[in-house]
């Protein structure tokens, strides 16, 4: 296999600072997940600095910065807080992700069509910095094509409508979720920008996701830091990456 033709696995260690903050103390130590992780075969390690600090704590973040080999992608709301705490680090890359207090975990995609100006202004810092700059959307040519007249140079598309209607078994759903994945991952290319695509994927949903030929990069966290209670985070990782590679393949 080609080395372009391998889709990059970043693995998202959120939830095991939901399992350390659950408690109060120091574990499970969301660094060693990630250092895990990277031996496993991660490509990058994604974290979420929430506006609430649910899960992943500005220390992490620092932490990470520290000791990752592999590229970090800092996920974050689109808040001057966060734009600071960015620059101070200049992470690998930067993904933008709206953020509801309320939400138990990122529900749509950012509306970029609706805050166009804003957005601009609030990115080009971050890309003079030599962050990538990501921005987290549904499959909507409308959104794509904004993210795209802003300057961002790469978007991930919204997986959970996709695998949600999977595991509760509406098929139609799923079927037509998927096509507008395909399409717009295949639009958005044509366009210049890197595809990446997460949320809610999991060992029976990752295949057709990871053979769309234009997506460079999977997003990945819930269903791994769960599956690595019952297999270890090693294999959960491996078994989620021999898939990928079978599904390239
Ligand atoms: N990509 C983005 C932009 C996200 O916000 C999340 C969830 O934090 C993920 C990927 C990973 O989603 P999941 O934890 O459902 O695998």
């Amino acid at each position: 296999m080609a080395l372009d033709d391998k889709v990059r696995l970043g693995v998202n260690i959120d939830h095991v600072a939901t399992v350390r903050n659950a408690r109060g103390g120091d574990t499970p130590d969301p660094l060693r997940a990630a250092q895990l992780a990277e031996a496993a075969g991660a490509d990058g390690i994604t974290a979420h600095l929430r506006e609430d600090r649910r899960h992943i704590s500005d220390v992490d973040i620092e932490g990470l910065m520290d000791v990752l080999e592999v590229p970090l992608n800092f996920e974050m709301a689109a808040t001057e807080e966060m734009q600071a705490i960015a620059l101070r680090h200049k992470p690998h890359a930067v993904c933008i992700v709206p953020e509801k207090r309320e939400e138990r975990t990122t529900e749509g995609g950012l509306e970029v069509a609706r805050e166009e100006n804003r957005l601009a202004h609030f990115i080009a810092p971050l890309r003079d910095a030599g962050c990538r700059v990501s921005i987290f959307i549904a499959a909507d040519q409308k959104q794509i094509e904004a993210a795209h007249r802003i300057g961002a140079e790469v978007i991930e598309l919204h997986s959970g409508a996709y695998c949600d209607a999977h595991h509760e078994g509406r098929f139609e759903e799923r079927d037509a979720e998927l096509t507008a994945l395909r399409e717009m991952s295949a639009f958005a290319h044509d366009l210049g920008l890197e595809v990446h695509v997460g949320h809610g994927l999991t060992y029976e949903t990752v295949q057709p996701v990871a053979a769309f030929p234009e997506v460079r990069e999977l997003n990945i966290g819930h269903f791994l830091i769960g599956e690595a209670i019952f297999r270890g985070l090693a294999p959960a990782i491996e078994e989620m990456r021999r898939l990928m590679d079978e599904a390239r393949g």
